[in-house]
């Protein structure tokens, strides 16, 4: 497993990314000497997931209070990098309200994602049975999550405790988080694995295939509807259909109270030239989950069902 200074850390005068855009097939650093960098670095997807990205603008916003920079300039210029993942703006709201020294603060918020990776890891692989065969989507592991992982950590956690069997992984397109990351981070930890098409989720559940489906959070509205990487709603209702159970792994920090349902959550539109430089393309990075087709929610603080609203609340309340 990556260390997770390996993945995202603060130097003396800049912040440090795995390039997360090299991998698998190169690791390379890229280092950011100023907030904006980082905003970049976000933007660009060479650090991503959401934890990771509230991780990133927390060393950023480090950065910026260490070399003299407009402390509000740097909020906004990080806050504005990407829409869906709750965890950038949670990061940086508590960066704003500490009053101690910023890097110890980020190195803190950091630490404390890692750790909610371990617990939340170990009450998802409570759901399992053994010999699961699951299926994920995008990447939600040590990379996206600063260490460890939600979702891949899961997964992890269940194969470490002779539950898991085998794990179908979407190629996750446009970008391909799970064909180039999720796939890397299951080799390296020895779990069996076979990238699959998205196209082909279908299939494999109709065989008989899949008995579940993992999946990370970018926002977790108050009434339990999820964002998530483009293709999870349509996995979550194929399930549905299948009667497959359908699980979201996130932290705490991917909740937001403050959005009611999923029709509050803003979905990031990238790029058409992701998909082809030649036509005209649409190109929605994330969708909702509606609540009713998610089995369970699993944060640190244990396995959260159906009507999610009170247990998330005391969740993030805790
Ligand atoms: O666009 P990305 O790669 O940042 O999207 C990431 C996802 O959708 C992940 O599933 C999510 O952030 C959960 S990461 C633990």
């Amino acid at each position: 497993m990556l260390e997770p200074e390996r993945i995202v850390r603060l130097e003396d005068a800049a912040v440090v990314v795995l390039d997360q855009r090299c991998l698998p097939d190169e690791e390379v650093d890229l280092v950011c000497r100023s907030s904006a960098e980082v905003a970049e670095a976000i933007r660009t997807l060479a650090v991503r997931g959401a934890p990771a990205i509230g991780i990133a603008a927390a060393y950023g916003y480090a950065l910026a209070a260490r070399t003299g920079e407009d402390l509000d300039a740097a909020t906004a210029t990080l806050a504005a990098s990407r829409p869906t993942a709750v965890n950038l703006s949670w990061a940086l709201g508590e960066m704003r309200r500490w009053e101690g020294d910023p890097a110890e603060r980020a190195r803190q918020i950091h630490a404390d994602e890692v750790e909610r990776c371990r617990a939340m890891s170990g009450h998802a692989a409570t759901l399992l049975q053994p010999g699961t065969r699951a299926l994920t989507h995008c990447n939600a592991g040590g990379l996206a999550t600063g260490g460890y992982g939600t979702a891949v950590g899961a997964l992890r956690a269940a194969w470490e405790q002779g539950l898991l069997e085998h794990v179908l992984v979407d190629e996750t397109r446009p970008l391909l988080q799970g064909a180039r990351l999720t796939a890397w981070e299951l080799e390296e930890a020895g779990i069996p694995h076979t990238v699959i098409a998205d196209s082909a989720a279908g299939l494999m559940m109709a065989s008989g295939e899949v008995d579940a489906v993992l999946t990370g959070a970018d926002r977790i509205a108050a009434n339990g509807d999820t964002a998530n990487k483009i293709g999870t709603y349509t996995l979550a209702v194929l399930a549905a259909h299948h009667g497959i159970s359908f699980y979201v792994v996130a932290p705490s920090s991917t909740v937001d109270l403050a959005t009611p349902s999923g029709e509050g959550i803003p979905i990031e539109e990238r790029a058409g030239e992701e998909l082809t430089a030649r036509f005209a393309a649409r190109n929605p990075a994330f969708d909702v989950t509606p609540a009713d087709l998610i089995a369970a929610i699993v944060t640190e603080h244990g396995v959260h069902c159906a009507p999610y609203a009170d247990s998330l609340a005391a969740a993030v309340e805790v």
